[in-house]
């Protein structure tokens, strides 16, 4: 078969919603890499001025500016150096694949070494190993208070239509066609529902604002960028469980008075955009998303783009720096318009939410708390996966009876939370309870919900370093103290700096308080949660690392 022309690609992306960022990747995907003459045309056919559009392509890391070389035989593969993947042995499988580049984490922590290949997503141990694999399902429940968003996940056949529905899919959303938009809310409010992306803004709230605000058309933009190192509860949400997310967003819409949808998937999942695409046609078949045009978009690899803003400016192709706020996506969103943006996991709970009431949903809470938390849990424990545990279970539950502790003869030493964002605690923090206002307490956050173990083998400076590492590479450089701050504390971590602990504390806070005081978005806040919670719990490791560096 002939490849599409340049026109040819110009015409099939020019009138369609958010265009820039489909049109890059079919270049991309024509040609291995965008070259000049590629960005000429992308520019006039959108009409982009050609240094802006020069600034925005370079922006995101998926973007090849040259053509891949002889040795990689088509597009250089990436390989995932995550914190876990680099436990398993990444750093050697990059040596092995000739091109090869690293790539931050890709959302496979439950699994072997994700490598991305062109279009296609490998996973294994060695370059010989390297092999298509679907991505796991989440362990059996091994709990008993029930689930909400996986109840129904593992039913075979619960990804196709027929399946859904035969697992009660798409009864939510002909029932709400009955009701009030403010009824629907009204429920969805009741039942403690909060953003799963990390915020945990109350969800009720979010669609109130929204169904309020003057102005259309309205957007529901589904956040699945998921970037958190240690995340990959939403692959796993939208690759077993696709019409969930496809009726949860249809209900937004309905409750809103949106007409427009948007799935921002991050661009390490293509398997997952072909599963979503053939669920949204499916449900546009059966003509269950009448009035709402739903569409899924893919990224291009850049961590910060999860940052609501920076989504939004990156779907509508500018370049996707956070925006400053006031004013807020609900009432100035997509091109300005009042916009919903909520995470995968969220948009999945609201369907069983209202088929079960929402007192159902606050009961599955423990205590006080309301309802349940996907937990991506990787690294040094027996049963890695997504655990769907409820609000206020103690971390040591889920460490030790659902997935089975560390390995023999060996304790753990430290868990990050909130993927890397909610940097570490020691073993003496270990009987937190999973709830944000518990482990807000201990100076961290949930988050969206990573959990990463480290057994008494790791090396936590080490391990802090590359954590860092990740931050100042993704940092989008628009405020000055995340720019070189991330970059100084990557080199403090790194051997740099006073070689007295004491000197080396001292300026290593300031940094980090510059930051947490002056940063315009989540990144620059939480990293120095990393090394705050390092001082606070490995000290002695930090002092030993500058007592080596002085030897
Ligand atoms: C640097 C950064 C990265 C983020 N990445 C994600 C992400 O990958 N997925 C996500 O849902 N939210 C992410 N968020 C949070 C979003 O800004 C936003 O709060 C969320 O999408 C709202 O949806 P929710 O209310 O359903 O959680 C990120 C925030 C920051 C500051
Ligand atoms: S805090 Fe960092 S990532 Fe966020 S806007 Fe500022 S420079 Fe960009």
């Amino acid at each position: 078969m002939s490849k599409p022309t340049d026109d040819e690609l110009i015409e099939r992306w020019r009138d369609a919603p958010a265009p820039l960022l489909p049109l890059l990747h079919a270049f991309h995907d024509r040609d291995g890499h965008l070259g000049e003459a590629a960005l000429r045309a992308v520019a006039k056919g959108l009409r982009i001025p050609i240094a802006d559009l020069f600034g925005t392509v370079t922006f995101y890391h998926h973007f090849a500016r040259q053509p891949p070389g002889p040795a990689s035989k088509g597009a250089a593969p990436r390989v995932c150096d995550g914190p876990i993947c680099r436990m398993h042995g990444a750093e050697a499988l990059l040596q092995a694949l000739p091109g090869a580049t690293p790539m931050p984490c890709a959302g496979r922590c439950d699994a072997p070494i994700p490598v991305l290949v062109g279009p296609r997503l490998l996973v294994g141990r060695s370059a010989a190993e390297l092999r298509p694999e679907p991505s796991p399902l989440p362990p059996p429940y091994p709990g008993d208070t029930g689930e909400c968003v996986l109840a129904e996940l593992r039913t075979p056949g619960r990804a196709t239509l027929s399946g859904y529905r035969a697992t009660g899919g798409y009864e939510a959303l002909t029932a709400a066609r009955g009701r009030a938009p403010a009824e629907v809310i009204d429920v969805i409010t009741e039942s403690g529902l909060a953003g799963r992306g990390g915020a945990g803004f109350p969800t009720g709230r979010k669609w109130q604002a929204v169904a309020q605000a003057p102005g259309t058309p309205k957007s529901i933009v589904c956040n699945a960028d998921e970037g958190e190192p240690g995340c990959f509860k939403d692959r796993a949400l939208m690759d077993h469980d696709p019409h969930a997310l496809v009726e949860g967003m249809a209900i937004a819409a309905l409750a809103t008075g949106a007409t427009r949808g948007f799935v921002y998937l991050r661009y390490e999942y293509p398997e997952t955009q072909s599963i979503l695409e053939t669920a949204i046609a499916e449900a546009n078949a059966a003509g269950l998303l009448e009035g709402f045009a739903l569409c899924v978009r893919r990224g291009a690899g850049a961590y910060v783009c999860g940052e609501e803003t920076s989504l939004l400016n990156s779907l509508e192709g500018k370049h996707p720096f956070p925006r400053n706020r006031p004013p807020f996506p609900v009432t100035h969103g997509f091109e300005g318009l009042p916009t919903v943006v909520n995470n995968v996991e969220t948009l999945c709970a609201v369907a069983p939410i209202l088929r079960r009431g929402a007192a159902w949903y606050q009961g599955l809470g423990l205590g006080a708390h309301a309802g349940t938390k996907l937990i991506s849990l990787s690294g040094d424990v027996a049963r890695p996966g997504n655990y769907e545990v409820p609000i206020g279970l103690p971390l040591s539950t889920l460490l030790h009876e659902w997935a089975g502790g560390p390995g023999p003869g060996r304790t753990v030493q430290a868990v990050t939370m909130a993927g890397l964002s909610g940097g570490f605690l020691g073993a003496e923090a270990l009987d937190v309870t999973l709830d944000e206002p518990c482990l807000r307490g201990r100076g961290s956050f949930l988050g969206a919900g990573g959990i990463m173990v480290f057994d008494d083998t790791r090396d936590m400076v080490a391990v802090a370093h590359e954590a860092m590492e990740f931050f100042a590479h993704e940092s989008c450089g628009k405020c000055f103290p995340c720019r070189i701050g991330t970059t100084r504390l990557t080199e403090r971590l790194n051997g740099g700096g006073p070689s007295e602990l004491q000197a080396w504390t001292a300026e290593v806070v300031d940094i980090g308080d510059a930051m947490k005081a002056t940063s315009a978005c989540g990144l620059g806040t939480a990293a120095p949660l990393i090394t705050d919670s390092l001082l606070e719990y490995f000290p002695d490791q930090v002092a030993s690392h500058l007592a080596r560096r002085k030897a």
